[in-house]
């Protein structure tokens, strides 16, 4: 495994949108060993392909329990993910960036979905997700399209030294 560089606006990679992965190839297995470590070093709790200047449908996203410490985060690796059954609530939350320094702002986002993708050898998968997992999906999935937290906050600010937030 090898760590990437995480790429920041406003380089033209996050703007674009990301290409269909058709072959699960040894290129690929290594893509996402690089975007675990490279995620885990930041630390974030999601990365996308193009924030390391790769235009794939590729997500990885690493997220545990925040009612429970003891529970162990768990690691989700997708590739091309969609979004199915997204719920008619939407929540409001602030999210960060990894691609985006020193910014936060708060995002309407819906409060359940269910991803449907394929996994690392191109078996289908679905993921039920609610809370912040659901957040952190709709976040990434929104990378592989070119958009960015900021298109859709309704403010966007710079965090205070204390303010909690999820780097995705
Ligand atoms: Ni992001």
């Amino acid at each position: 495994m090898a760590l990437r560089e995480i790429v920041t606006i406003p380089d033209p990679v996050l703007r674009r949108k990301a290409r269909k992965v058709t072959e699960f190839d040894g290129d690929l297995q290594k893509l996402i060993d690089d975007m675990v470590e490279t995620l885990r070093v930041a630390p974030g709790v999601g990365l996308a392909a193009p924030q390391v200047a790769v235009s794939s449908r590729v997500i990885v996203v690493e997220f545990g329990d925040e009612e429970d410490e003891t529970v162990e985060p768990k690691l989700y690796a997708v590739v091309n993910p969609e979004i199915i059954k997204p719920s008619e609530e939407m929540v409001n939350g602030v999210e960060g960036c990894l691609s985006v320094p020193n910014l936060v702002g708060d995002v309407d986002r819906h409060g359940s979905i269910v991803v449907k993708g394929q996994n690392r050898h191109g078996k289908p998968m679905k993921i039920k997700a609610s809370g912040w997992l659901a957040r952190i999906f709709q976040h990434e999935i929104d990378h592989l399209e070119g958009v960015l937290f900021t298109d859709l906050a309704n403010q966007v600010w710079r965090p205070q030294e204390d303010e909690t937030f999820a780097d995705v």
